[in-house]
């Protein structure tokens, strides 16, 4: 089916029952559109004006047929709702432990970052067989993720993350493109997504390596930007953020939060939106005075961060 342009190739786990999805339907469609024309055209010929035919009116108590016609799409519905649900939740539902890129959208390209910290533009290079989560998010517009030989899509959207994840396949290159217009150049927001082997992966992640990783620039922001004055240990004036990364927080109005990428998010671009039970509103607002990589890259250093006492849970 590869040797068909319009179609692209199945390169990971999840394009099997897309693809299953999408035939089933077609062949499904395909049946009911040539039965409908097919009687519609050979009654046509069959009753035309002067032909010598039986034109007697049937009664229109037709239970057997009726039941027929209602049973068996019924079925048939009932069959691609389950199979489809069942391919929705494994589109939506992330694997525990997925490898984590991250990926911005602007005008007009995209851009990468690997969890050493190597970043690159227009171009994604994940390993095979293992399940990589991208999360994303815009610096303007929506964009719109695509990997068509993966079979998967999702919005990138600006002031909020959105998030994918796929399990590659099949070694090779394959087309990225931005499916939401969004703007002049839209149509030259595309890229190349290379699959490789976990070791050619790891060999290609070590051929430039630029020596910072994620974490380590993200430490770098949290001291530039002064978080490390008041969310580090006991400060009076902040809550220590040493493994908060994923428990529930108390907050000033009684009501308890989950301290997610989306909470860190809020909390730095708009601290006052959601404060910590017992601490003062102190800290400043970081909306507008942050790029959206450096506030994916400090959420991911403060996601680094342990609870000395609790130990190496993560
Ligand atoms: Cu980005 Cu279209």
């Amino acid at each position: 089916m590869a040797t068909i342009p319009l179609i692209p190739e199945q390169a990971s786990t999840i394009s099997g029952k897309m693809d299953f999805l999408f035939y089933g339907w077609l062949a499904m469609s395909m049946f009911f559109f040539f039965s409908v024309v097919f009687t519609l055209v050979y009654f046509c010929v069959k009753y035309r004006k002067g032909t010598n035919v039986d034109r007697t009116i049937r009664g229109d108590n037709e239970r057997t047929l009726e039941l027929t016609w209602t049973i068996i799409p019924l079925v048939a519905a009932v069959l691609v709702f389950f199979y489809s649900a069942y391919a929705y939740i494994d589109f939506t539902k992330t694997p525990q432990g997925a490898m984590e890129i991250l990926v911005t959208g602007k005008q007009w390209m995209w851009k990468i970052q690997h969890p050493t910290g190597k970043r690159e533009i227009n171009a994604l290079h994940v390993p095979i067989g293992v399940p990589v989560k991208l999360t994303m998010t815009s610096e303007d517009t929506i964009h719109s993720f695509f990997i068509p030989a993966f079979r998967v899509k999702k919005d990138v959207l600006p002031n909020r993350f959105s998030s994918l994840w796929f399990n590659a396949t099949k070694e090779g290159e394959y087309h990225l493109f931005c499916t939401e217009y969004c703007g002049t150049d839209h149509s030259r927001m595309v890229g190349t997504v290379t699959a490789l082997t976990p070791e050619r992966y790891q060999a290609w992640l070590a051929g430039t390596d630029t020596g910072v990783t994620m974490a380590s620039s993200g430490e770098k922001l949290f001291t530039k930007l002064g978080c490390v004055t008041c969310h580090t240990g006991t400060s009076p004036r902040g809550p220590t953020l040493k493994g908060v990364f994923g428990k529930e927080v108390k907050l000033n109005d009684g009501s308890i939060v989950v301290a997610d990428e989306e909470y860190l998010r809020e909390s730095i671009l708009n601290s006052q939106a959601k404060l910590v039970a017992g601490y003062p509103p102190l800290m400043p607002l970081f909306r507008n005075q942050i790029k959206e990589q450096d506030l994916m890259t400090l959420i991911n250093y403060i996601k680094s961060l342990k609870d000395e006492k609790s130990g190496a849970k993560s």
